[in-house]
């Protein structure tokens, strides 16, 4: 993580077998090219992580990832998939935490910061997500919620090891719902985000992704906050031509002069360490 790339993080979910997904590639690469300062992710399911990373193979802009992973190299956990499983497949990238992990899987903070800690280990980029519930954000309990999350993840860590770790701000009421968070909500919490790891002794630029109901129709006018390094896409991801659409329409995203980066232009040239 070197250079500030703009990341387009694609979440498959429970969609996309490995016919889909090649079929998906086939598409899909004839509809984009590679860009500087682009980064193309994506997270199908694990039985065709191998399949989207051969399909994908020759685009140094994309890199496939696992939308969960056991802490456990290996053992008796029925159902479980490893980091070094994933690994083999071809993913370089993993999420950890996603709101549907946590709410519909029973995943605790304590379990994602185990997950975030082996991913680190085995050399494997946590794209770790947090996010409040609707009744939290109702409570006014928001920043607490990401706090609390933020919290556990870096109760374990290195303030070094950040330097390998992505973060997604996904508010849960904001998923698949349709109602995303506005830019300047949005990027207010990547500032809190920010804030709590500086407190705690991190202190270069950590990429924060926004996802929650991002589609080609308001990817712009989020991505020109320079707090966002991102989006994290479930729906509005599974079409090829749907999801090139978002890409192109993102990356023209204009940044404004107090810190973030226009796509066209300056992309790539500078490192985390630049920012603001
Ligand atoms: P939607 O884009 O479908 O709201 O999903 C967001 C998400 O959960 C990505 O991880």
């Amino acid at each position: 993580m070197n250079e500030r790339k703009l990341i387009f993080a694609a979440n498959w979910k429970m969609n996309h077998g490995a016919a889909e997904a090649q079929a998906f590639a086939e598409k899909f690469l004839a509809l984009t090219s590679p860009a500087d300062g682009r980064s193309l992710w994506f997270f199908p399911p694990a039985v065709s992580i191998a399949a989207l990373t051969a399909a994908m193979k020759g685009r140094p802009d994309v890199t496939v990832g696992a939308q969960n992973v056991h802490w456990e190299p290996k053992g008796a956990y029925t159902g479980g998939i490893s980091i070094p499983m994933v690994m083999e497949a071809g993913a370089r990238l993993t999420l950890v935490g996603h709101s549907e992990r946590r709410h519909l899987f029973g995943e605790t903070d304590e379990q994602v910061g185990r997950k975030t800690r082996a991913a680190l280990a085995a050399g494997i980029t946590p794209l770790v997500c947090v996010g409040e519930t609707l009744s939290e954000r109702d409570g006014g309990r928001t920043e607490q919620v990401i706090v609390r999350q933020i919290g556990a993840v870096l109760g374990v860590l290195d303030a070094q090891a950040w330097h390998k770790v992505v973060l997604a701000y996904e508010p849960v009421w904001a998923i698949g719902t349709g109602k995303n968070a506005t830019p300047d909500d949005a990027a207010q919490i990547h500032e809190l985000i920010r804030m709590q790891l500086g407190r705690r002794g991190v202190s270069f630029h950590v990429p924060v992704l926004y996802g929650g109901s991002v589609n080609a129709g308001n990817v712009a006018s989020l991505l020109t906050r320079p707090q966002l390094d991102g989006v994290l896409v479930g729906g509005a991801s599974l079409d090829p031509a749907g999801w090139s659409d978002v890409i192109v329409r993102g990356s023209q995203a204009k940044v404004r002069p107090s810190g973030g980066w226009d796509v066209s232009s300056e992309l790539g040239a500078g490192s985390q360490e630049d920012l603001p």
